[in-house]
């Protein structure tokens, strides 16, 4: 007799797949206190993060969610004592070139937001080729953001739009919100549906301020190496009970 499997291969049952959220986005958070729960430096903490993370993308390509965004870096992480700042960047760069077969086997195509100029060359060139060889395949979209933060983002979009407008490419009354969004980060993806943030903090923590206006947020207190398909499968469950108005009644 074989055992039984001991995670959810298909999408659960109690799932409706006509109300899946096309776009998840995650705020990986509380992978420190993990760690120090357990005695174990901050680092132990990041690195069992990327495990989660891995299980999480695959568990979104077998259940047919379209797009996983996970922020991976904000512009505020900086602030962080250098060693982790460090820590945090090699092992980025590490999990990039040690995953992009299997990535490319799997059909994900990856893409990353946020301002990669001041990141290490050496980690840059690993972000250009993995963008670059997964760039046509058709299975699940996972977009990493890195050094992204959501004020940052729309600055950045003002100063590109202003910069058309003193050219004479583009009239003051022409900018809508569909032309704005053409100039963020995001451009050509379609606005999280659902935001799962880890570790119980009830904030967005500066990520995708735009794209966010009216995603469902769902918060659990379970810190992010401890996320598993079970968690992922509540949330979604907790997102089919939701009523999305939009603004209607
Ligand atoms: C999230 O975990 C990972 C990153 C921000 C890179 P934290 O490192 O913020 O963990 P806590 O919040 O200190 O527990
Ligand atoms: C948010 O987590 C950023 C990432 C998960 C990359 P933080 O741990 O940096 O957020 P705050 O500081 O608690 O708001
Ligand atoms: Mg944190």
């Amino acid at each position: 007799m074989t055992t039984k499997p001991t995670v959810l291969r298909d999408l659960p049952a109690d799932l409706d797949v006509q109300r899946l959220p096309k776009h998840v986005a995650v705020i990986m958070d509380g992978n420190g206190r993990w760690a120090k729960e357990r005695g174990l430096p901050r680092s132990m903490g990041h690195r069992r993060g990327v495990d989660t993370l891995k299980e999480l993308l695959r568990c979104c390509k077998d259940w047919g969610i379209q797009t996983l965004t996970a922020y991976a870096f904000s512009t505020e992480n900086w602030s962080r004592p250098l060693e982790e700042v460090d820590f945090l960047m090699a092992l980025f760069e590490r999990v990039l070139r040690r995953e992009l077969r299997e990535m490319t086997q799997e059909g994900v195509r990856i893409n990353f937001v946020g301002d990669l100029s001041p990141l290490p060359a050496s980690l840059r060139e690993e972000i250009r080729q993995a963008v670059e060889q997964t760039r046509n395949n058709q299975g699940i979209q996972f977009i990493v953001a890195k050094n992204y933060g959501g004020r940052g983002e729309i600055l950045q979009a003002c100063r590109a739009i202003a910069d058309q407008v003193q050219q004479g490419l583009l009239q003051l009354d022409e900018i809508n919100e569909a032309i704005f969004e053409q100039y963020l980060y995001t451009a050509g993806i379609c606005d999280p549906d659902l935001l799962i943030r880890t570790s119980g903090e009830m904030r967005i923590s500066n990520f995708l301020l735009w794209q966010m206006a009216y995603t469902e947020l769902y918060v659990t207190e379970t810190l992010w190496p401890e996320f598993d398909r079970i968690e992922f499968h509540r949330a979604l469950h907790d997102y089919q009970r939701r009523h999305r108005r939009f603004g209607r009644i």
